[in-house]
Parts: structure tokens; C-alpha cells; sequence
């Protein structure tokens, strides 16, 4: 579909429609953040894309924050992009606000923090090893295959209790942030809701003290949860944990792949890997949640209205040079702190997951450097990557001497 074809509605000014495809990035280039900056180089603070039914995508850092932080006019409890299909049951947290949204937050959080949060990183630690030792010796891997999708996947899956052996079949339905296609999307959900449904069921039947028992027996605004809320929130939380720091090891990896003096820094001064991952964070947004405008507003001369729908690209926020100096370059002489990016959000929706998400990449570089601190591209075989709610890495073959 071009934007000539698609319905452009009248208080969308012409001159700030573009014809992004937001799950084709890569067709710009296939380093989709270097396409993101394409587009942004190129585009007014805010433009209007008119594929799947049509959304605002805010370009510029400070757009973003203020809709980030604007919970009163930017809702989250409207239409996503692309549209949920019809039958698809709210997902939980993101899609609610307000006092509901707060309750159903309150019932995860305990499990992010603290003693779970510390144990959780401990024994990623030795799987992050275990991984690492299994492949040196053979001098290449696919990073994204061997690494990247069974770390953040399996620490998640202890942390929720559930099988192991079910990670491939959670980290096969996750790619539903990637679908745009509605009929395919209803049915990788309506998968998962399945499984999460039994998950549900056992525990209901024997509760424990996991995260998953604890929404399933909670109560929000005084009353329990319904079981479309249980399932709703247990199944949001699998796929906000389950491939968002995959990807986000997959970017790092590959820039660390062709930045050798970035790499031999953080090599030969470890400490800076701690002291320097919100900037090597803020580098490397995958996440694109959505809002809802729930007022006309006027933005930087652009007219929204009531009811239209924002795509919310984060990775645009660390790219907007007129936010960051250089924003392309990891810049270890930076320091960038958690509230300064937006590569978890901020405002009430901000990432529960975030210092999860921030302690596996730390002791990922950390571990990874310490065994393998030279290795490149493998020539001929490029990443692949694939843009969406989040955006992907699947493939990243690399290569080392032995
Ligand atoms: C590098 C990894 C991650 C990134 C970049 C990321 C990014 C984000 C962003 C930008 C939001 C805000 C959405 C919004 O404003 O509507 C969010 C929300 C959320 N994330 Fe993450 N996330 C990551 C890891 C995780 C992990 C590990 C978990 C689970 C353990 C998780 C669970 C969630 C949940 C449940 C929400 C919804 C929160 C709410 O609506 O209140 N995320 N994430």
C-alpha cells in the first residue's frame, strides 16, 4: 500500500505524511537504527504513516518524552498499532492506565526487584558462562541463535517458573510483537493464551509463591482479577521479557563486532562496562509501544486529534542528534543515566523489566569480553533483523580466532 493509495484523514497536513512501513524498516536499510536515523534526518518532529489504519510516530527526543510523560492526553488503553484484531483480549499492563493500571503493575513488580532480581542474576551469570564455553572452541556462532535467545529467555523463565523445555516454543510465539498481519497475530496470541491458560490452571489449582501464582490469586481495586485479566498479564509480561534483551544483545554484539576500539576499551577497562551500559543502552532502542490521543492537541504546529493512534519508536530517542552529540557513537566519555533515554520508557508505563534487562547485558559484555574479546562479522553472512513492536535480531553469525 503507498500513501496516495491509504486514506489520509483532513487534519493530517500532506507535507508530514510518510510512507513508513513500521515492520519494514529495513527495507531503508538494513541496520534498521541507521534507518531510523534516515527517516529522522528527513522528517518534521512528528509524521503521519498511513499503513495499518494509520498512526502518528513522533521523530524528535522531545516529542517522545512529552507523550511518554503526558499519561492524561496519551493514553494506553486505545487502539495499538497495527489495530488488535478483533477477539484479542487487552494485554496487561500496557493497554490499561490509571489507578487499574497501577494495581495490576503493583502484582509484577515485587518480582523485578530486590532478592528475585539478585538471584535471577546470579545464576545468569554461570548459564551467560555455560553458553560462552559451549561455543568458544569452535571460533564462530550465531550469536542471536546460541547465545542471544537462550540467556535473557531461560533467566525469564526461571524467574516465572516455568519449564525450560518450553523455551522455544514461547520464544517462536514472542515473535508475535513482529507480526502485522492481524489473522496470524490472533492466532500466535490465542497460542499463547492457551499455554499461559494452563500455567494458569495448575497454579490456580496449587498456588505458589511465583510471579505467575500471584496474578492468578491477586486482587485489583479490591476485587479478583478476572481470568481474561490473569491471562492477559501473564501472557503481556512473557513477551515484554522474552525477546526484548535478546535483541538488544544482538545489537550490541554486532556494533561491537566493527567497533574495535570500542570493543578493546571495554576490554581492558571492564569497570566501565557497569559505569557506561546506560549509555550503550540508550544506543540501542528495540521497543515501539503505542498511545492513543485522548484530546485534540497541537504539537510543534501539527494537529492531532482525539482518538488517533502513536507509534512510539524509542530507538528514535537516542538517535535524535539534537538530543545526543554524535548519537550514532557509543561514547563511553558520556554519561548518560537511566531517566536522561527513553530505551525503557518512562512515565507510569516505564519498563518494570528494566533492571533485569540492565544487569543481563552488563554481565553479558562482561563475561563475553573476558572469553572472547576479538571477533567480527562473518563476511557474506549479514544480521538479520526485523523491525515491529520490538524490533529483532535474528540471525548474527560472528567468527574468532582459537
Ligand atoms: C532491553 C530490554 C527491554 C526493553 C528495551 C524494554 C522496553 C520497554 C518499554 C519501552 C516499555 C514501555 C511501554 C509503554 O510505555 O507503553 C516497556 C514496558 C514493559 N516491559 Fe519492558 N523492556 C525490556 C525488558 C523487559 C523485561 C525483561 C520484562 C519482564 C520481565 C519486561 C516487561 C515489560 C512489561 C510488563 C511492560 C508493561 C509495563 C506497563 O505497561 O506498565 N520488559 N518495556
Amino acid at each position: 500500500m503507498s500513501a496516495q493509495s491509504a486514506q489520509i484523514p483532513q487534519h493530517v497536513s500532506r507535507d508530514v505524511v510518510r510512507d513508513i512501513d513500521i515492520f519494514n524498516i529495513q527495507s531503508v536499510n538494513p541496520d534498521i537504527h541507521e534507518a531510523w536515523r534516515t527517516i529522522q534526518n528527513d522528517s518534521p518532529a512528528l509524521i503521519y504513516s498511513p499503513l495499518y489504519g494509520g498512526h502518528w510516530i513522533p521523530m524528535r527526543a522531545h516529542v517522545i518524552e512529552r507523550v511518554m510523560s503526558d499519561h492524561e492526553v496519551f493514553i494506553n488503553g486505545g487502539l495499538w498499532v497495527p489495530p488488535n484484531p478483533e477477539g484479542m483480549k487487552p494485554q496487561i499492563p500496557i493497554q490499561a492506565d490509571g489507578a487499574l493500571h497501577r494495581a495490576y503493575r503493583s502484582l509484577i513488580m515485587p518480582f523485578l526487584i530486590g532478592k528475585p532480581l539478585r538471584a535471577a542474576i546470579e545464576g545468569a551469570r554461570e548459564l551467560a558462562i555455560k553458553l560462552i564455553e559451549s561455543f568458544r572452541e569452535r571460533g564462530e556462532c550465531d550469536f542471536a541463535v546460541d547465545f542471544a535467545q537462550h540467556l535473557p529467555i531461560e533467566v525469564f523463565l526461571q524467574l516465572v517458573e516455568l519449564p525450560l523445555d518450553d523455551r522455544l516454543l514461547l520464544s517462536s510465539l514472542a515473535e508475535v510483537v513482529r507480526m502485522p498481519d492481524p489473522v496470524q497475530k490472533l492466532a500466535a496470541y490465542a497460542q499463547m493464551e492457551e499455554y499461559v491458560g494452563r500455567q494458569v490452571d495448575e497454579r490456580l489449582a496449587n498456588p505458589g509463591d511465583d510471579m505467575i501464582s500471584k496474578i492468578a490469586t491477586g486482587t485489583v481495586l479490591g476485587r479478583p482479577l478476572t481470568r481474561e485479566e490473569i491471562i492477559g498479564e501473564c501472557t503481556q509480561v512473557l513477551v515484554g521479557g522474552l525477546d526484548t534483551v535478546a535483541s538488544m544483545m544482538g545489537f550490541i554484539a554486532a556494533h561491537l563486532a566493527v567497533n574495535v576500539e570500542l570493543r578493546h576499551r571495554l576490554t581492558a577497562q571492564p569497570e566501565l562496562i557497569e559505569k557506561r551500559i546506560d549509555e550503550i543502552i540508550r544506543r540501542f532502542g528495540v521497543a515501539g509501544p503505542a498511545r492513543q490521543a485522548a484530546q485534540d492537541i497541537d504539537f510543534d504546529g501539527i494537529h492531532i486529534k482525539a482518538g488517533d493512534t502513536l507509534f512510539l519508536a524509542t530507538a528514535l530517542h537516542g538517535l535524535d542528534d539534537s538530543r545526543w552529540e554524535d548519537p550514532m557513537t557509543v561514547n563511553l566519555d558520556r554519561s548518560a543515566t537511566g531517566t536522561d533515554y527513553q530505551t525503557f520508557g518512562s512515565g507510569p508505563h516505564r519498563c518494570p523489566g528494566a533492571a533485569l534487562a540492565r544487569s543481563e547485558i552488563i554481565l553479558f559484555l562482561e563475561e563475553w569480553l573476558k572469553r572472547i574479546p576479538d571477533f567480527s562479522l562473518v563476511p557474506g553472512k549479514p544480521m538479520v533483523a526485523a523491525s515491529g513492536s520490538v524490533t529483532g535480531v535474528l540471525s548474527l553469525p560472528l567468527k574468532w580466532d582459537v
